[in-house]
């Protein structure tokens, strides 16, 4: 079965073909983080008007790369929610429009359940129950999935997401966008050690996370720097300019190491728990925060001495991609009844805060 994926709910344009769940026959994703750069973090109506231009295009790459027509394709799926809604309207009118005029079936996707599918593109075994950590821009959501297609949410995050922390971060420093790669990559060579930033709600019995305090700590902590001569670093809370010494880089990237590994230490701890209480028997991580590099070794080593397998996705399936949109459409397809020729779907809306209960896609 091939299935035509397509992905348009943030800032990425995303389509890809995929054979059989598994087989990656083309994944494209047409990022818009040079629009969005100049400002920090997305700007819904421009995000909305790059779909529109580029999705056409992406989606005759894919099917040039797949080395196939839209008539091989058997079936189209679209993320539905949640996101942003013009974003999302774009790739459903767009699917929509492919699915009446070729008359194939059209299956909307949870934009997380495509995220914890991303593990099935790569991994065959997945044991349940397992524990979902999606750790992304939009999203920090803890699930237990006792099979396959059915979530048990655990916890969410109560006000910032773990990737939108790391963006506010980036931003405040005025490292560029998105934030989360650059502070992983500058965050190498610093010293994970040198600042101890709050691990927020560790102590209570919630699942719960949230994040705004270890961003607002990491401000008062810069507010609070000084020269080597005993003067601030900083005047105010815009941060600017940059020194330019050469002390100034070591000493923020002690910072932006010790800012991450409080985000990761509190995600593997509630990971932790969460998989205790369940009896899970794995942990998968996904979303784009899945890519980061701290919070992959601290996951690895705390569950190493338990051997408990945990997947994590290559980083190209953890970041917005169609191939997991694909893989989750195609699940939908084979276990639910559809409609194929009654054309039910031309009633498919966006639904920007749609939850994830494993059945309520319609
Ligand atoms: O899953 P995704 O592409 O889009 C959403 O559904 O939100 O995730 C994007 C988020 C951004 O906040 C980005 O900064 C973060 O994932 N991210 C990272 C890393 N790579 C991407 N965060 C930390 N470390 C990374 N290496
Ligand atoms: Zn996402």
């Amino acid at each position: 079965m091939l299935v035509l994926g397509i992905e348009t709910s943030c800032d990425d344009t995303a389509v890809a073909v995929v054979e059989n769940s598994k087989h990656i026959r083309a994944s494209v994703v047409s990022s818009q983080d040079q629009i969005h750069a100049a400002y920090g973090g997305i700007v819904p109506e421009l995000a909305c008007r790059s779909h529109i231009e580029q999705i056409r295009p992406v989606l005759e790459t894919a099917l040039a790369q797949a080395q196939v027509t839209l008539d091989d394709i058997d079936v189209i799926g679209v993320t539905q929610g949640p996101g942003l809604v013009g974003a999302l309207l774009v790739g459903i009118s767009f699917a929509k429009a492919l699915a009446y005029g070729t008359d194939k079936p059209l299956v909307p996707v949870h934009h997380l359940e495509g995220h914890i599918s991303s593990i099935y593109l790569e991994h065959d075994d997945v044991p349940y129950p397992f524990v979902a950590l999606v750790v992304s821009g939009g999203h920090s959501d803890l699930y237990v999935c006792p099979e396959r297609g059915h979530y048990q949410l655990l916890g969410r995050t109560r006000d910032d997401a773990a990737g939108e922390c790391f963006d506010k971060v980036a931003k405040m420093l005025h490292l560029g966008y998105p934030g989360g790669p650059i502070i992983d990559k500058l965050a190498q060579t610093g010293n994970p050690a040198h600042v101890h930033f709050p691990r927020a709600m560790m102590a209570k019995e919630t699942f719960d996370f949230s994040f705004s305090g270890v961003k607002t700590a990491v401000r008062t902590h810069l507010l609070q720097l000084t020269t080597p001569d005993g003067e601030p670093i900083f005047a105010d809370d815009t941060f600017w300019p940059i020194p330019e010494a050469p002390w100034w880089e070591p000493q923020r990237n002690d910072i932006l190491a010790s800012f991450q590994q409080a985000v990761a230490d509190v995600l593997v701890a509630k990971t932790l728990r969460a998989v205790q209480q369940s009896r899970a028997q794995a942990i998968a991580v996904v979303g784009g925060v899945a890519c980061n590099s701290a919070l992959r070794h601290a996951m690895q080593h705390a569950t190493g001495t338990e051997g408990l397998p945990v997947y994590f996705p290559s980083p190209r399936f953890c970041t917005d991609n169609a191939a997991m949109i694909a893989c989750a459409a195609a699940y939908r397809y084979q276990t639910q009844a559809w409609a194929d020729t009654s054309h039910s779907f031309l009633d498919l809306d966006a639904h920007p805060n749609l939850m994830l209960t494993g059945s309520e896609i319609s």
